[in-house]
């Protein structure tokens, strides 16, 4: 298979950003930084307590200029590069800005972004790298206490998903890298994706939820296998990308 005929998609989830220090979802207990996920991610939890989910985005978001992207980062937007946004498609779980730093340019972020925001009254969604309160005022209709963090949350729907289908049922390659396979629709990406004719590779530290639906696993931090993987490829452009 020539270079240009390579259709890859790419999912990355917490483990491809967990060696640059940003924490995992499901770590020891459960807990994502001493929270349950309910609390913190989800309209619920929102109405709730809002100042809490606020007070937990600021800080991961303040936290992301505290690290850098890491090789796997490096490498996946190496290979976008290399090919070409038509050969490789980006989807990304994670709602940090690690693979747009380390220069991918083509990214879709399904789960949102840590650094916006969105008003509840004209859903206007804005860059956003300061704390939020619940006295923030929307830059577009100047409400207040109306904007939120751009965050899928349980229970809402995820971001991009008839680009996602449309990458899926034409790729020729599915790789899924450091993702529980725990968080539908995500985890189901690798059933279109075979279906459709795929190859399937799975990175992870550990076999996932969904790992039985792959055809091919690389079992190692995502910051070696990753490296080692877009290496191969780019090394032998005529052959193929398994
Ligand atoms: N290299 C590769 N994989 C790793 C590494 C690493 N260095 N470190 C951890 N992993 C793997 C873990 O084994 C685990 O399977 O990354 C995965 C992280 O899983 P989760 O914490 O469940 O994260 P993710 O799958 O991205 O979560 C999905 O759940 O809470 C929601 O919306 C949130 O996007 C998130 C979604």
């Amino acid at each position: 298979m020539n270079t240009e005929d390579l259709r890859i998609v790419i999912l990355t989830g917490a483990g491809v950003s967990a060696e640059s220090g940003v924490t995992t979802f499901r770590g020891a207990g459960g807990l994502w930084e001493g929270h349950r996920i309910e609390e913190v991610a989800s309209p619920e939890g929102f109405s709730r307590n809002p100042t809490l989910v606020q007070q937990f985005y600021n800080l991961r978001r303040a936290a992301l200029t505290a690290v850098v992207p890491n090789a796997a980062h490096l490498a996946l937007a190496k290979l976008e590069q290399a090919l070409g946004s038509d050969s490789v498609t980006l989807i990304t779980q994670n709602v940090d800005d690690l693979h747009e730093r380390a220069g991918s340019k083509y990214l879709l972020h399904m789960h949102g972004e840590l650094l916006k925001a969105r008003c509840l009254s004209c859903d206007t969604v804005h860059p956003w790298s300061e704390g939020l309160g619940i006295d923030s005022t929307c830059p577009s209709c100047a409400a207040v206490g109306r904007l939120r963090p751009h965050i899928v949350w349980f229970g809402e729907m995820p971001l991009y998903l008839d680009e996602i289908e449309h990458a899926l049922v034409r790729a020729t390659h599915f790789v899924s890298i450091g993702t529980s396979g725990r968080v539908y629709p995500a985890a189901g990406f690798v059933n279109l994706a075979r279906q459709s004719g795929a190859h399937c590779i799975e990175f992870n530290v550990e076999r996932s939820d969904v790992s039985s639906a792959f055809h091919e696993h690389r079992i190692g931090a995502a910051t070696a296998e990753v490296t080692r993987w877009v290496g191969q490829i780019l090394a032998k452009p005529a052959g193929s990308a398994a």
